[in-house]
């Protein structure tokens, strides 16, 4: 069980919270290593082949993977651990494998470059790098640099955000902890499954990216205060105005999709969280209540290229109509949702992605059709020292995490 968390839904366009990582590192020379059992009791490989055969756009790696480990009666926690290591290995990799192989083979070339990559990570040249990590489609979509491509090919960081005020105390309990620039947020590194914790079931942290975080932190919310979450899912967000408002006043939390809204009334019954209201909005221009608000959240479904790190699968199924598309519908959700809007309120657009189309090309399409809005300046949470802007785009080499953009702009009164 303590592996399974290692292996939780991230659907394409939404990635969940909660980040893959596999933790155990996966035996790299099997053919040459007499300690291990024959090659076809390595029931990992096999399933890794099985989970890596069946993925595909319409089912995602991580949704195929949680399937097999589940069906695959007594595996051990080890067992389990290599599979999900050589699979996310192998997305990882993917551009550097050779094809014609099997995929058993393909497989244990990933794991090799795993684990050259973790140890001596100089030996890739950039020129490298850049030529075989990503799909060439996307060096049309953003400036590709060779800090981002390293930053994705390691291990991704567990983050954990914590009730304001607890993280010293929870560090100590926890031990191997990391604190970073934002004040509330922890990388944890240890082996413990966290979601067996006390401290997670009395609500004292959630496990949410350091880059999700910088979202609320640039909301700002304030007790008091009424937002609303307009794309919520599972209340990640939700949950993190809630506690900038010290669970004073109320926050609307709208999706589409019920089944996300069912996991957060569940996340905010344990965090104690009662100061919101869930419903279900299509994202069409009926909205979902007359309340002008003093802060609108739109965290937008997204082509995801922020999260790669900790869904390399998504890395081979996206594609640039994805993005297309994807920026047609975040500029009619922020149509939608602008008239919600009291005056003098603050307006937030983020997206988990880092495509032009998707980050500045919406809000320049917003800008240009909504003059009553103002950009508002917002400090970089990571580099406090910068001057604030009303953009920020956080590439994963500067958040520890994943990839964000965000936009601010103020109602003019
Ligand atoms: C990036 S995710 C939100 C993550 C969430 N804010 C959090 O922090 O956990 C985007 C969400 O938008 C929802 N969504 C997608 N298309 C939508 C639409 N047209 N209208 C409303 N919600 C939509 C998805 O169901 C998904 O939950």
């Amino acid at each position: 069980m303590a592996v399974l968390r290692n292996v939780v839904p991230q659907s394409r366009l939404s990635p969940a919270y909660r980040p893959l990582r596999p933790r155990r590192a996966a035996p790299t020379d099997l053919d040459d290593d007499p300690s291990l059992p024959p090659r076809d009791t390595l029931r990992w490989l096999k399933l890794a082949t099985a989970v890596i055969e069946q993925s595909s756009r319409e089912r995602p790696a991580d949704a195929v993977l949680r399937q097999h480990l589940r069906d695959a009666g007594r595996l051990s926690n080890e067992e389990a651990a290599q599979t999900s290591q050589a699979v996310f290995g192998y997305f990882r990799w993917r551009g550097w494998l050779d094809a014609s192989l099997k995929i058993e083979s393909q497989i244990r070339s990933a794991l090799e470059l795993t684990a050259e990559f973790a140890m001596n990570p100089q030996t890739f040249r950039d020129a490298d790098l850049l030529a075989r990590t990503l799909p060439a489609w996307v060096n049309d979509s953003l400036p590709v640099n060779a800090a981002w491509l390293r930053t994705i090919q390691a291990e991704a960081t567990l983050w954990l955000r914590v009730r304001p005020g607890r993280a010293k105390a929870l560090s100590q309990v926890l031990g191997h902890t990391r604190t970073c620039p934002l004040l509330d947020a922890l990388a944890y590194g240890g082996e413990e499954d966290l979601f067996r914790r006390p401290e997670f079931h009395a609500g004292d942290f959630e496990i949410q990216d350091v880059a999700s975080q910088a979202v609320g932190v640039l909301c700002a919310a304030k007790p008091g205060e009424t937002w609303w979450d307009a794309c919520a899912g599972e209340g990640g967000k939700t949950l993190h105005l809630s506690a900038q408002m010290q669970g004073k006043g109320m926050i609307w939390a709208s999706d589409r999709a019920e089944w996300r809204l069912k996991k957060l009334k569940q996340r905010t019954a344990r965090a104690k969280c009662f100061n919101y209201r869930a419903i279900l909005w299509g994202g069409g221009a009926k909205l979902p209540t007359k309340t002008r608000f003093d802060g609108v959240l739109l965290d937008a479904p997204c082509s995801g290229l922020g999260t790669w790190q900790r869904n390399p699968h998504a890395r081979w199924t996206s594609t640039p109509e994805d993005v297309r598309e994807l920026a047609t519908v975040q500029t009619q959700l922020l149509n939608h949702v602008a008239p919600s809007v009291k005056p003098g309120g603050k307006l937030i657009y983020s997206v988990c992605t880092l495509t032009r189309a998707e980050t500045e090309g919406v809000a320049a399409m917003f800008q240009a059709a909504h003059p009553e809005f103002t950009p508002l300046p917002m400090p970089n949470p990571f580099q406090t020292h910068k001057p604030p802007q009303p953009q920020q785009c956080l590439w994963p080499q500067g958040t520890g995490g994943g990839g964000m953009f965000i936009a601010g702009w103020r109602r003019s009164g």
